[in-house]
């Protein structure tokens, strides 16, 4: 008996695969932490702010600064390092720029893993 493959020729994930990709445990990400990695060669950052958990571009739409090392502001924000715009983590909108905005992704917290939904983020920005 043989099956389908589950993966195309060239590696692409499925949608099953992209919907729970595994990011960290959650031990790795306390309150007040910012994270950033690829995910299937997508640049993703996850922080937990004011008790919940986003998942959002990693990489910031000014001049590609790592937003893993942003400042989370009171409110729901973060600061990009480099020049301080400052972006929405819900929405993914620069609250200084009305053109820039991150990508934002579903993520979930379960079983002491956080997993973001990759196959289409929140906000219309694409993949
Ligand atoms: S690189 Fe982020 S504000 Fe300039």
């Amino acid at each position: 008996m043989t099956h389908a493959p589950d993966r195309t020729s060239d590696d692409t994930p499925t949608d099953a695969e992209l919907a729970a990709v595994f990011y960290c445990t959650s031990d790795e990400l306390p309150e007040g932490k910012v994270l950033s990695k690829l995910l299937h060669r997508v640049p993703v950052a996850v922080a937990r702010h004011e008790g919940t958990v986003f998942a959002f571009g990693a990489l910031c739409p000014h001049a590609h600064a790592d937003m893993s090392t942003g400042i989370l502001e009171p409110g729901g924000g973060i600061s990009c390092e480099m020049h301080l715009w400052r972006f929405d983590l819900a929405s993914g909108r620069c609250t200084m720029m009305d053109d820039a905005v991150l990508p934002t992704w579903s993520v979930t917290e379960a079983d002491g893993a956080i997993t973001v939904d990759l196959r289409t983020t929140t906000n219309g920005t694409g993949r």
